[in-house]
């Protein structure tokens, strides 16, 4: 699909990541709307892009259905406001762990539902979903950001093979740990030696690539990432071990403690 002078309907826009994916859809020539719940960061992103700005707090049902339907008509949906939900599954309210589920992996399910009725009988559309590579590899502290990017990854794999032949295009993106800006950014933890980083505008070309090239799953980080990952996928507990004894433990407690605050 070209990206000229479609309407994208960009969720966690206010993000390092999202920011990055609001102006590179904007440079390609995407009429844009905007989400997110801080305002204020949504007016300059929009002052910079020309994007149509949507509050809407995605853990609210009514909210959530009430963005969606004022947006439709949208060509192409970005679903990519998430929450880290890094920690020990002990450590978590059974409030959190439902904000989790309905941020990561709820909202985009229903979003899809809603916009893709519209975008099938137009014979036009695409989804993105913004996953993580933790939804191919499970470590520790992880199990429910993992269950929410498995589940999109799941959902979106599923969804696509039901789409084949409308037009319609589903696509999952995997981004590894990305520096500069977002969500592993502002933890602040170090990354051990070996484990290499993205761009937020790596994973906005990326993006923008799932879209103009329908591609059904793209991971976005270093080959060494991408490798080990491959090997996880094959032999999962063979890693485990492996990352346990690299000592991981620290550095996944650090990130669970600096990113308690989005719970
Ligand atoms: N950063 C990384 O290293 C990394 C790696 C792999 C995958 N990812 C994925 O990339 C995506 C973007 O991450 P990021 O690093 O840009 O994260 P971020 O900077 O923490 O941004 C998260 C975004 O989600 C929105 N959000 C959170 N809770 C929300 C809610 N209840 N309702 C509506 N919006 C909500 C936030 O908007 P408001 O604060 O304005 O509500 C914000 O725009 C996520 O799906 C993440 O899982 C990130």
């Amino acid at each position: 699909m070209q990206i000229q002078g479609k309407t994208v309907l960009l969720t966690g826009a206010t993000g390092g990541i999202g920011e990055a994916i609001a102006h590179e859809l904007s440079a390609a020539g995407a009429k844009l709307i905007v989400s997110g719940r801080r305002a204020d960061v949504l007016a300059r992103i929009a002052a910079d892009t020309g994007a149509t700005v949507a509050v809407a707090d995605l853990a609210d049902r009514e909210q959530l259905e009430a963005l969606v339907a004022a947006h439709s008509n949208v060509d192409i949906l970005v679903a990519n406001a998430a929450l880290p939900a890094s920690g020990e599954l002990s450590d978590f309210s059974l409030d959190q762990i439902d904000r989790a589920l309905d941020v990561n992996l709820r909202a985009p399910v229903i979003m899809s539902r809603l916009l893709a009725d519209q975008m099938v009988s137009r014979g036009s559309g695409q989804i993105v979903l913004i996953a993580s590579l933790a939804g191919k590899v499970a470590t520790a502290g992880s199990s429910l950001y993992s269950a929410t990017k498995f589940g999109l990854r799941g959902f979106g794999a599923g969804l696509r093979a039901d789409l084949v032949g409308s037009g319609v295009g589903v696509s999952v993106v995997f981004p590894g740990f990305v520096r500069d800006a977002g969500m592993f950014h502002e933890s602040e933890v170090e990354l051990p030696g070996y484990v290499g980083t993205s761009s937020p505008q790596d994973v906005a070309d990326a993006v923008r690539s799932a879209v103009e090239n329908d591609r059904g799953e793209i991971d976005v980080a270093p080959l060494s990432v991408r490798a080990a990952t491959k090997v996880s996928e094959l032999a999962p507990g063979v890693m485990s071990a492996v990352v346990r004894r690299l000592g991981s433990a620290k550095f996944t407690a650090e990130m669970a403690d600096s990113q308690a605050d989005k719970r």
